[in-house]
């Protein structure tokens, strides 16, 4: 017998419901995005994504159906991204995850949206532990060691800013749209890397990364650059950024991988579309070592549902269960 299991994540600005079959196989996956509504304001406005939420999350579900020609019957649990993201947001997702729980009488599942990310992988590969996971998102950067399914010890995460962030942040500076992190990663492959941008390597033996100093570099270089009257060619200066972004994660990600000695490290979030991120570790894993590197397909990089459900499928396996009292958790740990 088959197990189909439906996700729904609703953490920020993508409202998503999928159905996959015996925890790998996607069989529908419906993704409705919001990011036009909230381009016009520079970023996600929390207050705007629950809104759109509330609107979409059930022609969502049904065409997640429609798309899979199944029916709740056949559904054997429900997973939910609980947590973290912006609560509003959240709480959309977990009540309709809730409702068709309660009045099917199906198992309910909360999935960490970290682990969705991490899990995205697993619709394209079987996992081999140890295996390390360099999460990089618009809310996230962490390098996480997995010893089995549903361990997740975390070795390395930011200071300050998320990967993700920062390059919307700069690309805000470039007066690119949100999210800026596609555009200035077509950019930099069309400009060169020109200005020598700081890499925060942090302590020795830190796997910990910090993007604020980098961050304020771009921010100051191009202000002076205006200033003296410069005139930097955008290519360049994100051609530059990404240099040094790509430079720390590659590296440290290298340095995680050889310390606990994995045999697979995946990358995945948002950033793991990027396509300088993909060539330096294609790269550097290839060339010096024999471990595994897995890349979800871009579609499931950014948010999704199909990731969700993949935790959730694991989660249930486990024998996990929550409880008619799940609620949405924006801080919710790994
Ligand atoms: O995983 P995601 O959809 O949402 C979060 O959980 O945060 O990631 C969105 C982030 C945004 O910051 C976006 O700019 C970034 O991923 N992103 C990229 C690329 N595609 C998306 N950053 C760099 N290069 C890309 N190609
Ligand atoms: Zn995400």
């Amino acid at each position: 017998m088959s197990e189909y299991i439906l996700g729904i994540e609703t953490s920020c600005d993508e409202t998503a419901a999928a159905i996959i079959k015996d925890g790998t196989k996607i069989v529908s996956n419906v993704v409705a995005s919001q990011i036009e509504s909230h381009q016009r304001f520079g970023g996600v406005v929390p207050e705007i994504a629950s809104r759109h939420h509330v609107e979409q999350i059930t022609l969502v579900l049904e065409e997640a159906f429609v798309k899979a020609d199944l029916t709740i019957d056949d559904i054997d649990a429900i997973a939910v991204t609980e947590g973290p993201g912006l609560v509003g947001a959240l709480l959309v997702g977990v009540n309709a995850a809730k409702g068709l729980a309660y009045a099917h009488q199906k198992p309910l599942i909360g999935v960490h949206h970290i682990a969705g990310h991490i899990y995205a992988n697993r619709l394209e590969k079987e996992f081999a532990f140890p295996l390390l996971a360099l999460v990089v998102s618009g809310g996230h950067t962490e390098l996480i060691l997995m010893r089995g399914h549903g361990e997740f010890e975390i070795i390395g995460e930011t200071r300050d800013d998320a990967a993700g962030e920062a390059y919307d942040k700069v690309a805000r500076t470039l007066e690119l749209p949100y999210p800026g992190g596609p555009k200035i990663d077509t950019l930099a492959h069309q400009g060169e890397e020109t200005i020598d941008f700081p890499r925060a390597w942090l302590e020795d033996d830190s796997f910990d990364f910090s993007f604020s100093g980098l961050k304020s570099a771009v921010i100051n270089t191009l202000h002076n650059g205006k200033q003296k009257g410069l005139s930097l060619k955008q290519e360049d200066v994100a051609a530059s950024f990404q240099a040094s972004v790509v430079d720390v994660l590659t590296e440290k990600t290298y340095r995680a991988a050889k310390q606990f000695d994995v045999k697979q490290v995946i990358v995945a979030g948002g950033v793991a579309a990027n396509k300088g991120l993909r060539y330096a570790m294609e790269q550097k894993f290839k060339s010096e070592t024999s471990m595994e590197l897995l890349f979800p397909p871009l579609s499931l990089c950014t948010d999704n549902a199909a990731m969700i459900a993949a935790a959730g499928s694991i989660a249930y396996q486990q024998g996990h269960r929550a409880s008619w009292d799940l609620n949405a958790n924006p801080g919710l740990g790994l």
